[in-house]
Parts: C-alpha cells; structure tokens; sequence
C-alpha cells in the first residue's frame, strides 16, 4: 500500500514537474516573441546607401508644367520641379528645419513644408518660417528626351 502511495506521489511530482517545465518553455517562448521585435526594433540592420550619381527621372514630355514631385535618389528625397516656365530643378526633398518633406505648390509656385509652414523659393532659397538654411540643389540634365537627375548643381 505505500509503495502505490509513493508510486502516486512520483508520478505526481513527474507531472508536476513536466508542466512546470511546459510552463517554462512556453514563457520563455512568450517573453522571446516580445522582446526580439523591441530590440530588432530599437537596433535596425544597417541598410547600405546605393552609390547613385544620376537617375533617370523619365520623359520630358512626360512632366507637367507647373508641377512638382518627389523623387528617390538612392535613399534621398529629392523635389523635381517644372515651373510655369518649363524649367527644371531638383531640391533635396527634406526640409532644413526638422525633417519633413517638402512639396511643391502649383499655386503659390513656391516650395512649402506643411510641418510648421515653412517656405521656400523653387531655387530653394528660404522665404519664410522656421527653415534655418537653403535646401540643397541638385542637377537636371536632358539627354535624348529623358530627363536626369545629379548630384551637385548644374
Ligand atoms: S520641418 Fe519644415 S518648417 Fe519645420
């Protein structure tokens, strides 16, 4: 009689000891696929810069007068703009004050960033607001109809 007793009281604690030990598992497993998103998170992969110099934007004909849009360059917004005219220019797309992006108003032909209102002409030359410096240029040639973006001004 008490070796079943015993026998009940090991098999008992075996159990136990098995669910305590799934118990453990399954935490570990929870507090693991908590953590690895905050931390992978909180330290992204280096993601290497393309090491462009020009990009083909497109057609000439292809671009509206009057009308502004951004690009990608590598990684880098860039702000091609047609005027009225049918001149061509290309800002660095990233506002001087913090960071936002900029757009081009057709109806002000003026370059604003909806953050705090700041403004600037369509050589990106500050107007108004809080941007403390220009936007950088960069250059726009047109070769065979097709429309180039670069580095540097022209
Ligand atoms: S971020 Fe552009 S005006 Fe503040």
């Amino acid at each position: 009689m008490a070796t079943t007793v015993n026998s009940e009281q090991g098999s008992s604690v075996n159990r136990r000891g098995f669910l305590n030990f799934l118990l453990g598992i399954t935490g570990l497993g929870w507090l693991a696929s908590i953590l690895y998103p905050v931390l992978k998170y909180l330290n992204p992969p280096e993601l290497p810069e393309a090491n462009i110099s020009s990009l083909k934007v497109g057609k000439v004909d292809d671009i509206p007068y009057n009308s502004g849009q951004i690009i990608k360059f590598g990684r880098t917004p860039v702000l091609l703009i047609r005027d009225s005219e049918g001149t061509f220019k290309a800002l660095h797309g990233v506002c001087t004050h913090l960071d936002c992006i900029v757009q081009y108003k057709p109806d002000k032909e003026l370059v604003w960033c909806a953050c705090h209102g700041g403004s600037y002409d369509t050589d990106g030359n500050n107007l108004s607001g809080p941007p403390p410096r220009p936007l950088e240029k960069f250059a726009v040639n047109i070769r065979d109809g097709e429309l180039y973006v670069a580095k540097g001004e022209a």
